[in-house]
């Protein structure tokens, strides 16, 4: 097994340039209670580096779309920390955490969780707004979407545009905001393999061009290849950690 960078503390006060996009320690989510309780994140140390890619493959029910959920800011761990920059996540309160995610998290989702009564334009505006940009968001929204090849479409409704293209919107708009961290669960997973080799590899470009750490989470072990670095879970641990060539 290949460790994570080692995480050298001594430079706390001192300003550098070195910094995980998130990390987590001890991470631990349990869902239930008493007899029925089942830890589906298990003590997982992480740190998800600016610019890296990260795969995480496992077996289903190992724990890696409750991780997902974790490192995103969409649920809350058990125990644990989870840092980013200077800030203890973990202790935001409901609000602080909508309002963090909103400026650094992007997430894709498989089934691409599209507002239906909004175009492809509206629901990009719309991640915008929450993340706190008050001007151009139209004009960014449109930039976005031509970069994912859908600067003719951008006034559609998700139920005018095929599965691709929906993923493609999700990709711009959990984009849009140039997140400091993109996650992403099973984000080929509803799509045949071209369109979902396709969408990724924007997904990918996009993401590097705004210099965001991108986690995925995947099946596919020749997409999970492509990562920087793949993280294996079983029963909620990361088993081992591969430094792809
Ligand atoms: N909302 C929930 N309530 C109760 N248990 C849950 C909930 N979500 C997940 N679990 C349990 O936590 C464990 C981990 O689930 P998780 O969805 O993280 O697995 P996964 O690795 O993403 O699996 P898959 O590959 O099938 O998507 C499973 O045993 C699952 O049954
Ligand atoms: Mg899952």
């Amino acid at each position: 097994m290949l460790a994570a960078p080692a995480l050298d503390r001594s430079h706390v006060g001192v300003p550098t340039p070195l910094h995980p996009a998130l990390e987590v320690r001890n991470l631990t989510r349990v869902w239930g209670s008493g007899d029925a309780a089942q830890v589906a994140v298990d003590g997982v140390d992480l740190a998800v580096w600016p610019g890296e890619t990260l795969a995480i493959v496992g077996p289903s029910g190992s724990g890696k779309s409750t991780l997902g959920a974790l490192l995103a800011g969409i649920d809350r761990p058990t125990a644990g920390s989870v840092v980013a920059g200077a800030q203890r996540i973990d202790r935001l309160s409901d609000d602080q955490l909508a309002r963090w995610r909103a400026r650094n998290v992007g997430i894709v989702f498989q089934d691409f969780h599209l507002l239906p009564t909004l175009t492809a334009s509206e629901n990009v505006q719309l991640a915008l707004k929450l993340s706190g940009q008050r001007r151009g968001r139209r004009g960014a929204a449109a930039e976005v979407l031509a970069s994912v090849g859908l600067a003719e479409k951008t006034d559609r409704l998700p139920s005018q545009l095929s599965g691709g293209e929906q993923q493609r919107v999700g990709i711009a708009r959990a984009l849009a905001v140039r997140p400091k961290l993109l996650v992403a669960d099973e984000p080929t997973g509803s799509l045949d393999t071209k369109s979902g080799e396709a969408a990724f590899g924007l997904l990918l470009g996009v993401a590097h061009g705004a210099g965001s750490a991108v986690v995925f989470i995947t099946h596919d072990l020749d997409l999970a290849a492509s990562a920087d670095r793949v993280v294996h879970m079983v029963d909620g641990r990361i088993a081992s950690i591969e430094v792809t060539a």
